[in-house]
């Protein structure tokens, strides 16, 4: 059980493991593994993110370096999974602070890690962080049009759609997805 502060600031004691993760703050010498990933086109196509050279990979690693807590309501807790067999980061995982027990997940993997369950090992376990330790009570999920994977996955996590958070008046329209645990 995480002791009172960290509960507070959103600060977990770090890393979390799973069989074949770990979820970690991020490191500068994560550079060269992040850069594979947020270089691809086909990976952030329906992420909030452009496609990144190396040195806009750099700037959006430096931002992360920080984000292994979340004291404050609208930040966000930033967390690389790093994949043991390798050592390698191989995505991350992402959670919103919001007010009220509620937060926004998000989630990435690189390209040769899907379809084998690490995405959903690496997300139960911050779902896991969020409800037991944390406090989180409604997560949401903010899926763009189109993206399948990512609705199916929702939905095998135990997610489901909540239409009264759809954004469709902008040019980023969402499809919105719940899990409440109240
Ligand atoms: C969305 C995303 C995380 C899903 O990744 P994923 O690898 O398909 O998800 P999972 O970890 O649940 O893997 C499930 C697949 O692995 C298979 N699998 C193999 N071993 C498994 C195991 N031990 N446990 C669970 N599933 C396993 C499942 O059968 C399933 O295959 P299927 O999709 O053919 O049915 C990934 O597509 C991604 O990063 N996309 C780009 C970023 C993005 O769009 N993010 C979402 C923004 S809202």
């Amino acid at each position: 059980m995480m002791d009172n502060d960290r509960r507070r600031d959103w600060a977990p004691e770090l890393p979390l493991r799973t069989p074949r993760l770990l979820l970690r703050e991020h490191r500068m010498t994560d550079l060269d593994d992040l850069a594979l990933f947020h270089g691809d086109e086909r990976t952030v196509r329906y992420l909030p993110w452009p496609v990144r050279s190396r040195d806009d990979t750099r700037t959006a690693l430096l931002k992360k370096l920080e984000q292994h807590c979340a004291p404050a309501e609208g930040d966000w807790l930033v967390l690389a999974i790093e994949e043991i067999a390798t050592g390698q980061v191989i995505g991350e995982v992402d959670l919103k602070r919001g007010a009220d027990g509620q937060a926004d997940l998000g989630y990435v993997v690189r390209r040769d890690r899907e379809g084998l369950g690490l995405a959903s090992e690496a997300v139960r376990e911050l779902l896991r962080l969020a409800t037991e330790d944390l406090g989180v009570t409604t997560i949401d999920a903010h899926i763009v049009p189109g993206n399948r994977a990512s609705e199916r996955f929702a939905e095998r996590l135990g997610f489901v759609r909540h239409p009264e958070g759809d954004v469709d008046d902008t040019e980023d329209p969402t499809l919105a997805y719940r899990r409440s645990s109240a």
